[in-house]
């Protein structure tokens, strides 16, 4: 059985170095025991080049975004190949901050996911709806899907996840609960579209994931009861023994 993915979004935090390597030690002692897990930790950039000096090797290491060219003057931007020669294996795509912060849109996310794709990276595609638009949650993120994934191969997609985040249910945009049915149905809706798009054996191997308010009370329900791949956790992923809770019980799922 595949591993579950356990993603940590860090977001603008920690302040320091010293901190930041005190968090990926700490994930990396809960990850220690946990098999069938793979824990991520998509941190800002300046922490990302600590891989060679965290002592424990069970995390994997993310970031946040990237730029969708591959060198050049760019100012004040980070390449997808710069990433990966400094051990980097998953980048964030299409966040909704990304989305509302700096109006980034689909087609401008369709570049950067082909960024990701040709250094051999795996994206992390974040779509979801926001609020006040429950009632057409199916056509936003059919849309969000097929802007940004124009003209990605079924070839292409084994490496990909897709991240379903209800934007009124992320803890600092609303924090609403977000069923577990209601989390279901979208992942269906998302499922659905990728076997249409790209047929069943390609559609069914990307993996789908629910982000909005994780904690270690409802991460394994999350997963369990929705059959989604995997959990993104903001605010909760920067508490060392809540974040350490939510890995044991999603390791405890199987
Ligand atoms: P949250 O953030 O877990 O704090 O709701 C999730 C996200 O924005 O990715």
């Amino acid at each position: 059985m595949d591993k579950k993915l356990i993603i940590a979004n860090w977001k603008m935090n920690p302040q320091s170095l010293k901190e930041a390597m005190r968090f990926f030690e700490v994930a990396g002692e809960n990850a220690k025991n946990s098999k069938n897990v793979e824990v991520v930790i998509c941190a800002p950039f300046v922490y990302l080049n600590q891989e060679p000096k965290i002592k424990n090797k069970e995390i994997k290491l993310g970031a946040q975004n990237c730029f969708c060219e591959g060198q050049g003057a760019y100012t004040g931007e980070v390449s997808a190949p710069m990433l990966k020669n400094i051990g980097c294996e998953y980048v964030i795509i299409g966040h909704s901050e990304r989305r509302r912060y700096f109006g980034e849109a689909d087609e401008f996310i369709n570049r950067k996911l082909k960024a990701v794709m040709g250094a051999r990276m795996k994206p992390i595609l974040c779509i979801g709806e926001k609020e006040g638009e429950k009632e057409q949650m199916k056509e936003i993120l059919e849309k969000q899907l097929a802007e940004g994934l124009k003209d990605i191969k079924p070839n292409q997609i084994s490496n990909l996840i897709v991240s379903y985040e209800p934007v009124w249910a992320i803890s600092t945009s609303g924090g609403q609960n977000c069923s577990t049915d209601y989390a279901f149905s979208s992942s269906l809706v998302i499922r659905k579209f990728l076997i249409n798009s790209y047929g069943k054996y390609s559609g069914n191997k990307v993996k789908i994931i629910y982000g909005g308010s994780v904690d270690s009370g409802n991460a394994a329900a999350y997963i369990k009861e929705t059959k989604m791949d995997g959990v993104l956790v903001g605010a909760a992923s920067l508490k060392e023994e809540e974040f350490g809770k939510i890995i044991k019980s999603v390791a405890e799922i199987m």
